[in-house]
């Protein structure tokens, strides 16, 4: 998957480069963007190449949460959910409309599957090949999953990998913007390692501090940056 995740961090890295150029330094908050990012990552690793239709269905998903929030915090009243409120009226249409379009990838997928196409490895490919082998070693079509299930476990993907690796990412850059000893030595070693090539799985999995692996060199905001040089 490191190719789809690499074309979405080189269309936030051209974006970047393309506002620092026009104004010789930019202030950006870069929240939106590591979750529009993070987002990009999940639709193209989930769907391949249906991933546009995807990605909308997934901000369809975030507006969903939003109300979801709202409708936790309002003033519960017995058989107020059967209340055909504006709220829950749009929150009917994008379940339904997330569903539907959901449901178009999966049976065409699934039509593929059944022609002898290549399925190609994206995480719902990967899905639905385990899904059928289950069905044949079972010989009962119950034993694998429904294609509602199969939706399910798309926006789990979504719910469960985006704010978490937004958050990750953005917690990151505050702590490189607050150590830039650290900042300074993961660039170098980054730059060393690929320089100015795309970043491939052989390389990343050579990386020594910039690792998800090793959390004992991860700074934190207590980390004595001058007492640990000598370590590394
Ligand atoms: C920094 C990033 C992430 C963190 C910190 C994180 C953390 C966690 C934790 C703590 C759980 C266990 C929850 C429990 O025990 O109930 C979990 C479950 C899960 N995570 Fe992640 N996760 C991250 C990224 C992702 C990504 C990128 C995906 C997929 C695209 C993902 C998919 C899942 C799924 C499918 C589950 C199981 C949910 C369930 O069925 O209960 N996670 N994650």
């Amino acid at each position: 998957m490191m190719p789809a995740i690499s074309l979405s961090c080189s269309d936030i890295m051209s974006k970047w480069e393309e506002m620092v150029s026009a104004e010789g330094q930019y202030e950006l908050d870069v929240w939106h963007d590591l979750e529009t990012l993070t987002g990009d990552v999940i639709s193209r690793t989930t769907f391949g190449s249906s991933y546009a239709e995807g990605r909308q269905k997934f901000q369809l998903q975030k507006v969903q949460t939003k109300l979801l929030v709202q409708e936790a915090q309002t003033l519960y009243l017995p058989g107020m959910r059967y209340l055909p409120t504006k709220r829950s009226k749009r929150m009917r249409e994008i379940d339904n409309e997330v569903k539907t379009a959901l449901r178009t990838i999966i049976n065409k997928r699934l039509k593929e599957m059944q022609a002898g196409e290549y399925i190609p490895d994206d995480l719902l490919g990967m899905l639905l090949k385990s899904n059928s082998e289950e069905i044949k070693e079972n010989r009962n079509i119950k034993s694998g999953m429904t294609v509602d299930e199969v939706i399910e476990e798309c926006t789990l993907f979504y719910f469960a990998g985006h704010e978490t690796t937004s958050n990750l990412l953005a917690w990151t850059m505050v702590l490189l913007s607050q150590h830039p000893y650290w900042q300074e030595r993961a660039r170098e070693e980054v730059l060393q390692a690929f320089g100015k090539n795309e970043p491939d799985l052989d390389g990343l999995n050579q990386l020594k501090l910039v690792s998800s692996r090793d959390t004992k060199i991860i700074p934190t905001c207590s980390f004595n940056e001058s007492s640990h040089r000598s370590s590394y």
